[in-house]
């Protein structure tokens, strides 16, 4: 099973600019690629900060950038989102009894779960007592056979860039607690937020992030480090999952970088290799 794994799109309104690049330009870009090469995925889901600014028009043009993606696809909130004008505005993205931006949805390979831990007023990320309580009750729910794939914004543990742990999830231990019984069931946690590529594990949980499809936030674990957004290259994660493995391929598809074979057939190997590229 493939799933096409995409964050922090930050979309502003039509011709503005974002930190001197265009955000549906590169949103864009990444759904040409993935048509081109990936229209096999089963889903697409996009981990939070979806615009940059909460505003109407740029969930409007998220949605079109979005509506040419072959598979089902899935927006969640960040910090950056404002709750209401994504609902209004993106009539796909899950919605609880509680009017969070939560929900769930099975696959062939187990249940994804959708996390809002959307703080409006901060960029912390947040996950209150309502929030958890329906996570609970939704893990209890699920057949006990289904692995579980979790999905959200920000991210629950320190990733060593400071200014980033600032504004991570607040509710870690609480969350940890909820999701504890469920421990073994769940395959990978998938967040964004840190608009960098981190994969290691979690209270044994594996996880992965990936770059934004427009700027990212520079590399640096120096405490004192000013936080500093670059025009590192934008990724999105190619996912692909069946009983034995989840692998997660991060894709620099706007990457223009010469390309040619290892080999030619006829050519010596040596000489071939040591020419000009
Ligand atoms: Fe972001």
């Amino acid at each position: 099973m493939k799933l096409i794994h995409l964050t922090d799109t930050h979309l502003v309104a039509p011709k503005e600019r974002l930190y001197g690049l265009n955000p549906a330009v590169r949103l864009e870009a990444a759904v040409a690629d993935i048509r081109a090469h990936h229209a096999d995925a089963v889903l697409a889901i996009i981990t939070g900060d979806l615009t940059h600014w909460g505003e109407e028009v740029a969930y409007a043009q998220l949605r079109s950038c979005l509506a040419r993606l072959p598979m089902p696809w899935v927006p969640m909130v960040g910090n950056h989102d404002r709750r209401a004008a994504c609902l209004e505005m993106l009539t796909g993205a899950p919605r609880d009894a509680n009017g969070f931006v939560q929900g769930w949805r099975d696959t062939p390979q187990g249940r994804c779960l959708f996390l809002d831990t959307l703080d409006e007023g901060s960029d912390a990320g947040k996950l209150c007592d309502r929030r958890l309580a329906w996570l609970e009750e939704t893990l209890a729910a699920t057949p006990r056979e289904m692995p579980l794939l979790l999905f959200m914004h920000h991210p629950p543990l320190a990733v060593g860039i400071h200014q980033m742990d600032r504004i991570a999830l607040a509710e870690s231990a609480h969350f940890a607690r909820v999701i504890e019984p469920f421990r073994a069931r769940i395959r990978h946690l998938f967040f964004g937020h840190v608009h960098r590529p981190i994969c290691g594990s979690w209270r044994g949980i594996p996880f992965s992030s990936l770059r934004g499809t427009n700027h990212q936030v520079w590399f640096d674990l120096n405490v004192n480090a000013e936080h500093l957004t670059s025009h590192e290259p934008p990724a999105y994660g190619v996912v692909l999952i069946d009983e034995e493995s989840v692998v997660v391929h991060a894709h620099d598809y706007m990457d223009r970088s010469p390309r040619r074979p290892f080999a030619v057939a006829g050519l010596d190997e040596r000489a071939y290799a040591m020419g000009a590229f």
